[in-house]
Order: structure tokens, then C-alpha cells, then sequence
């Protein structure tokens, strides 16, 4: 996938920056990569963040795994190389949304951390913050809101993260959050004010 194919390619800048377009959304973009197991609280944080943002008067988007999976990344399946092309592209389109100046999450079980850190990489210091939800297995197991960790232990599903497929937790997250034991508001409560503190979004008046 790495392997350059396009030559003779110019980049063009425009006459509008990264600042103006902050200046105008009143915020600076920022990409929050949620990691986890399927059912760790991933998405049910990123949009209840996304909520809270927006009734603040934030532009927010939220980039979901299973989503992004019915379109742009439809032709990717689950082996390592697909998952690895699925968090490069993520990371590619998270680039191009900070650059726009949103705030935005990306909700992926991205179990490698290689795949993680190229990320990190791509994005850049402060413009991305790792968010593990560490959730433990026996309840992502519990919740299983599709059911694909029933079909994953019967062996009708193969390589599904977790059971029969690997999770490397990240060494140095922004945060963790074990959802077992916060809700998802109190959780958004933490990125909002984690937002605040390093000067994305500004606080509220008193
Ligand atoms: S990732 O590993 O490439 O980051 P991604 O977050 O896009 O995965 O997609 C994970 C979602 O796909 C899960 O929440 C689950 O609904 C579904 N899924 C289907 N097969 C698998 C599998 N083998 N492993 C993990 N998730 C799977």
C-alpha cells in the first residue's frame, strides 16, 4: 500500500490557512482518536462528546469505524493489512479535518499500536489525543450489542478482536477511560475539559 505510484505531482497551497479557518469556527481543530475493544464505549463517548460540543457552539464530526466501513472503506476486511489501510486512511482523512479546523473524533478499535502511532505521526504534536477505552472484555463481552462476540467464542466468526485476534493497548494515552465505571456523559465531561486546558476550545464565561 505504501508503495508510490503517482509522480510528477505538485502541492498547491490556497490563500486561506489553517488560522483563518480557526479564527472563524472560534476553535482550534483537533483529532481525538478513541481506541478500544468492539463494545468498549468508543462511539456512544465520541458522539455524547459531540453533542456536548456542538450545543457549546463547536463544529464537530465524528468519524465511526462502522460507518466509514459502508463507504470509503467498504473494500477493507479485518486481516492485519486491511485494518492497517483502514487507520492510514483515517488518519489521512483526520488530517485534512483538523487542517479544515474541527474538532473530530475518530472512533476505531485500531488494535495495533503501530498503526496508532503512525497516526500520532501523520497528525503531528497537538493535534492528536489518544483516548483508550479500557473497558474490560468481560463487559464489552456482556454488552455485545451485535452479537458478533457470541458468533466470535461459537467460531463462526473468525479474527474478531479480542477473542482470536490481538489488542495492543497503548503504552502513553492522553487519557483512559474505563466506561464500566463512568458514564458517557461523565467521560465527555473529562475531553471537554481536557479541550479546554490545552486551548482548543475556549472556556465558558463565568
Ligand atoms: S479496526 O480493527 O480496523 O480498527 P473498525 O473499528 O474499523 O476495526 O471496525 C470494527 C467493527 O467492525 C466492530 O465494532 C464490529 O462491529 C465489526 N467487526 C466485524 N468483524 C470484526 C472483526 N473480525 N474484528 C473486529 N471487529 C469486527
Amino acid at each position: 500500500m505504501s508503495k508510490i505510484k503517482a509522480t510528477n505531482i505538485t502541492w498547491h497551497e490556497g490563500h486561506v490557512g489553517r488560522d483563518e479557518r480557526e479564527k472563524l469556527l472560534k476553535q482550534k481543530g483537533v483529532l481525538i482518536w478513541f481506541t478500544g475493544l468492539s463494545a468498549s464505549g468508543k462511539s456512544t463517548i465520541a458522539y455524547t462528546l459531540e453533542h456536548a460540543l456542538v450545543q457549546r457552539g463547536h463544529l464537530c464530526y465524528v468519524l465511526d469505524g462502522d460507518n466509514i466501513r459502508h463507504g470509503l472503506n467498504k473494500n477493507l476486511g479485518f486481516s492485519a493489512e486491511d485494518r492497517a489501510e483502514n487507520i492510514r486512511r483515517i488518519g489521512e482523512v483526520g488530517k485534512l479535518f483538523v487542517d479544515a479546523g474541527l474538532i473530530t473524533m475518530t472512533s476505531f478499535i485500531s488494535p495495533y499500536r503501530a498503526d496508532r502511532d503512525t497516526a500520532r505521526a501523520t497528525l503531528g504534536a497537538g493535534n492528536f489525543f489518544e483516548v483508550f477505552c479500557d473497558t474490560p472484555i468481560a463487559i464489552c463481552e456482556q454488552r455485545d450489542p451485535k452479537g458478533l462476540y457470541k458468533k466470535a467464542r461459537a467460531g463462526e466468526l473468525k479474527g474478531f478482536t479480542g477473542i482470536d485476534d490481538p489488542y495492543e493497548a497503548p503504552l502513553k494515552p492522553e487519557l483512559v477511560i474505563d466506561n464500566s465505571k463512568c458514564t458517557p456523559q461523565e467521560a465527555a465531561v473529562m475531553l471537554v475539559e481536557l479541550l479546554e486546558k490545552v486551548g482548543k476550545i475556549p472556556a465558558l464565561a463565568e
